[in-house]
């Protein structure tokens, strides 16, 4: 049998490589480092094609593709949004991606981007709550302990330095297991009853949770002035966990417009509503907190350029690294013209 040449093999990230490399640099030190390369992507945003991402709904959830690229890379994610499948088993969110060299098309990474989404939503919302958390901001409100939350509440504190997280989950199990991973991380984990009790004395508040439906984890007067809500879960039309007169009272920042006001919090409101663009803070080209009772939300969704940045980040990490394979995924006939006489010869 011919073997693969070179030119054939991709390096491929699997969920077990990717476990191995985070266990090995530490979780911190890796969202920290993610956060870095998210940053210096944001500072340089009018170099990427954007686009909002391209959504196919069904009864039960979404699948989506989210494609971006600069001048050297092209990157896309694919991912779905099953809320209901945490109950069978499965995950909610499920995601793989590839990035290429945009000289000649070919891929130069694939990988798994479950463990990888979760590190980059948790570094995207702890470098927006950098800008944007109040100034000495130690206590953050977590509700919703499914997957996504020990990876929000170790970048929080990796990042913006919190040292408590106040857990809610209706599931209680989901607080139960939140509590254990958390144990030995230094933070203060602090279980609660409801919403309500997670919040308070919270000077950031992340809503994590998975539903269908316009749901309403925090109400309007929940929220007192001088917060910082990071809303996660809100993410697909007809998907949001806020009350809309808590946007009214919010200065609130986004990713990308065009996507957010079809996927985030502000689906509620008119479509002018006035909404601050996340890289042109980190650019310093518009405020980002300027008063400190002033309610500002980050409406994440989740933009294809964060994992255009994680991509980037994991194909900088495996260099020297025996944290990937390699795969024969592209066709490497010895004349480019006769694929069809690489088949036969195969036979
Ligand atoms: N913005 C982004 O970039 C981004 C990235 C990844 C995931 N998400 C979204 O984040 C959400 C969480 O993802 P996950 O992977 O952790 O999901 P998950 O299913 O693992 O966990 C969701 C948790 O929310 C809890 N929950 C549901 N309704 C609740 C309520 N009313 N009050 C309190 N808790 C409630 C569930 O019991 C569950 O434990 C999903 O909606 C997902 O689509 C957003």
């Amino acid at each position: 049998m011919n073997l693969p040449s070179q030119k054939a093999l991709v390096p491929f990230v699997s969920v077990a490589n990717m476990m191995a490399l985070v266990n090995t640099a530490g979780i911190e030190p890796v969202l920290r480092d993610l956060a870095g390369y998210i940053e210096a992507d944001f500072k340089r945003w009018p170099d990427f094609d954007k686009t909002p991402r391209v959504a196919s709904h069904s009864a039960d959830g979404v699948i989506e593709l989210m494609p971006t690229a600069d001048a050297d890379n092209y990157g896309f994610k694919y991912v779905n949004g099953h809320p209901k499948n945490m109950k069978e088993g499965y995950q909610t969110v499920t995601a793989f991606g590839v990035l290429s060299s945009v000289a000649n098309g070919y891929p130069i990474l694939l990988t798994e981007m479950t463990v990888l989404t979760a590190l980059r939503t948790a570094a995207t919302s702890a470098l927006v709550g950098k800008y944007l958390a109040p100034k000495g901001a130690r206590v953050m409100a977590m509700i919703g302990n499914g997957a996504q939350c020990e990876f929000q509440a170790l970048a929080f504190k990796a990042i913006c330095g919190i040292d408590t997280v106040r857990l809610y989950d209706v599931d209680p199990k989901a607080t139960e297991k939140a509590l254990c991973n958390l144990a030995g991380s230094g933070l203060t984990v602090i279980p609660c009853r409801s919403g309500e009790d997670a919040i308070e004395g919270a000077q950031i508040i992340t809503t994590c949770t998975a539903d269908k439906q316009y749901a309403t984890i925090l109400t309007d007067n929940m929220i007192g002035s001088g917060v910082h809500i990071n809303a996660i879960g809100g993410d697909c039309p007809g998907k949001t966990e806020l009350h809309r007169d808590i946007l009214l009272r919010s200065d609130i920042f986004v990713e990308y417009p065009p996507q957010t006001r079809i996927e985030g919090e502000i689906q509620q409101l008119e479509d002018n509503h006035p909404v601050t663009e996340l890289w042109q803070v980190m650019r310093g080209e518009a405020p980002g907190r300027s008063d400190p009772r002033q309610i500002t939300l980050f409406d994440s969704v989740g933009f294809a350029i964060e994992d255009f940045s994680a991509l980037r980040f994991i194909h900088d990490r495996i260099r020297d690294t025996t944290f990937f394979d390699l795969l024969d995924i592209l066709a490497d006939p010895d004349d480019p013209r006769d694929l069809f006489g690489m088949v036969r010869r195969a036979a």
